[in-house]
This record gives C-alpha cells, structure tokens and sequence, in this order.
C-alpha cells in the first residue's frame, strides 16, 4: 500500500548496483510521466541514467565542484562505506528531473519535487530504494557537457536501486516540523 511505502521509507546510500530489469524501468517512466503538474504545464523532462561511466562523471565533476570540506564529507560519510560513487551510492539509475522550455516559475521547482516523489513511490512497488540527490547542484555547469540537460534548468536527481543488506541509515529523530488540524 501506498502509506506503508512513505512509512517505510528511508534514503538509502549504498545499493547493490544490480541493474533494475526493463519493466521496472519502465513502470518508474509512466508514473513519472503520469505526474501532476502545475496548469498542467508539464515543465519539467526527465533524463533516466544507467550509464556508470556517465554516472562517474557528473559525480566527478561534482566533487571537483565541491570545497574541499565538503568532498571531504562525501567521501567519508559512513553511509557511503563500501561504495565506489560517493554521491550515487552505486546505485544502478539516477533520474535526473529538470525544469524545461515550459517552466514557469514560481511552481516549476515544486513541479520537480512531485515527479521526484512519483519516482520514489513507483520504486517502492518494486522493493527499490531511493536517495533524492540535491548535491548534483555543484555540477550545475557541466550538465549540458555531461547529459545534454539544457544550461540554467534547475535539476534535481534521485538514485534509484536495490539496496545493500543493512544499508547504513542515518539517524532521524523525532519530527521538528508541525501539523495544525484546524477542524
Ligand atoms: C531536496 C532533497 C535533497 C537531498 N539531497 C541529498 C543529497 O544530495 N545527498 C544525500 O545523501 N541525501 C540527500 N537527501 C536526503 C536527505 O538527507 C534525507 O531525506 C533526510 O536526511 C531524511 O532522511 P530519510 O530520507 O531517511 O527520512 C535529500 C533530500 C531532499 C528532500
């Protein structure tokens, strides 16, 4: 059911990189595609990524981007232990959402953050986990280079994959934000 899967889930950053079988693939496409979108507008294109080599790089060029503290931070992070890609986890998709020729602010970014959630829900269907990746930001010059996504479009991405036994999982704590029930 669709509350156990947001109730379950957690971002996983260390995944098994098994690549995720065609029909999976492509149920996450339609849903994504299926994705509510301000005015309908649909503002937003999706690029799907299962190429390691173009994977490494866009995670290259992100820790280059870095401050050294930073690189730092990923590179050593207990929830990356045993990972090769410090920023994808090895996951074996990364879906990167971006605002294209349609958008129209001020809801294109919110537009971005519901196929996000598309994306994590579908994933689930299929014992998938997730990690919504907002650190790609810092390669923000190179996606043209890298993945032919427009210069200027905000881009937000989301590792996809089967997870690793016992993922690290960051600790959460209790919920700091509100729900106001006026009845
Ligand atoms: C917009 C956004 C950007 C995020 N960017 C990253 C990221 O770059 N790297 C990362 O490891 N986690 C990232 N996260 C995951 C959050 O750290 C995570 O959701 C938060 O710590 C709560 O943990 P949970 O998802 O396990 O409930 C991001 C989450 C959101 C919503």
């Amino acid at each position: 059911m669709a509350i156990d899967a947001l109730l379950s889930r957690r971002t996983v950053r260390q995944y098994t990189g098994d690549p995720i079988p065609k029909d999976q693939l492509k149920s996450i496409e339609k849903a994504v595609l299926h994705s509510p979108t301000a005015r309908n507008q649909q503002g937003c294109s999706y690029v799907f990524v299962t190429n390691k080599a173009k994977l490494d790089q866009i995670t290259a060029a992100c820790l280059n981007a870095f401050e050294p503290a930073q690189r730092e931070y990923f590179e050593t992070r207990p929830e990356g232990e045993g990972t090769r890609n410090k920023i994808t986890g090895d996951a074996p998709l990364v879906v990167f959402v971006h605002t294209n020729e349609r958008a129209s602010p001020p809801f294109d970014k919110v537009d971005a953050g519901v196929a996000v959630c598309s994306v994590c829900v579908a994933a689930s269907e299929f014992g998938l986990s997730t990690m919504i990746i907002g650190a790609y930001k810092a390669a923000e010059g190179e996606w043209e280079r890298i993945i032919d996504i427009p210069p200027k479009s905000f881009v937000i991405a989301v590792a996809v994959g089967k997870a690793i036994a016992d993922p690290v999982l960051r600790e959460k704590g209790p919920s700091l934000a509100k729900v106001t029930f006026i009845e």
